[in-house]
């Protein structure tokens, strides 16, 4: 099966909202008739109620960077799914590194969020990555299927078909040192194989995986053009109207 690739801009916490609203309309306006590829942007969370308005009727979908699993109550601070849903978020962001290693959310944080998300029908972009010690270590496939297995645990067959996974090597993130297509797809690859072995081949063929770290408009066609990279997850390009809508261009070309 042909995966449909996707791209997805997170802007952390980096705009103003005027940035922000600039943003999504110089990128709305710059991949206006682009088909063949889903696109989502991830704005800061006060702003994406504004960015969602300028996304009405265009193609391109809101996502939020984070979120808590809890449904509601005394969580200071945190956002809910449903509240997500409610301000036009489709996606989802969990478990990106910058979640994981300063804010210090572990695998079992991650799985309660995926479970949450997927409960309310938000597509969760669920991130796995090693850091450069991990790698230089040779354990970045025992790290990676950690948090595969770990954040998706207890989730079925059905649900799992609609998770996207993003692959985010730690030393490849707003460092400017891009994973090499063969460092890449290798582990792109054997991601492709846990999910065989977990939900079948049916179910792998069908979970899209991201690639993430120092993505550009300069290596993004080399990226995708790897058979096991399903699209980007852009932090620092995604900033850029000038690249942003040439990577999303670059997974269609
Ligand atoms: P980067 O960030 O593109 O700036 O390296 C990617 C990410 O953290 O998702």
């Amino acid at each position: 099966m042909v995966r449909r690739p996707f791209i997805a801009g997170n802007w952390k916490m980096n705009t103003t909202r005027s940035e922000a609203v600039q943003l999504v309309r110089a990128v709305r306006e710059a991949v206006a008739g682009v088909e063949g590829v889903d696109m989502a942007v991830c704005p800061p969370s006060v702003y994406l109620d504004a960015v969602g308005a300028e996304l009405k009727d265009s193609a391109i979908a809101l996502g939020a960077q984070n979120m808590y699993h809890q449904a509601k109550g005394a969580f200071t601070g945190e956002l809910s799914a449903a509240m997500l849903l409610d301000v036009g978020c489709q996606y989802v962001i969990l478990g990106h590194s910058e979640r994981r290693h300063i804010l210090g959310e572990s695998n079992e944080d991650v799985c309660r969020k995926v479970h949450a998300a997927l409960a309310a029908g938000l597509t969760p972009i669920v991130c796995v990555g090693e850091t450069k010690d991990e790698r230089d270590a040779k354990k970045t496939t025992d790290i990676v299927a950690e948090q595969f297995f770990g954040s998706l645990a207890g989730v079925s067959s059905d649900q799992a078909a609609r998770v996207v996974i993003a692959y985010e090597p730690v030393w490849a993130i707003g460092t400017g040192v891009v994973a090499t297509v063969d460092e890449a797809g290798e582990v792109h690859a054997s991601l492709r194989g846990m999910m065989a072995g977990r939900y079948g081949a049916a179910i792998a063929d069908q979970i899209r995986i991201q690639y993430g770290g120092s993505v550009t408009d300069e290596n993004a066609a080399d990226l995708l053009s790897v058979s096991d990279i399903d699209g980007a997850l852009v932090g620092g390009a995604s900033l850029k109207a000038g690249s942003f809508p040439k990577i999303i261009r670059a997974a269609v070309s």
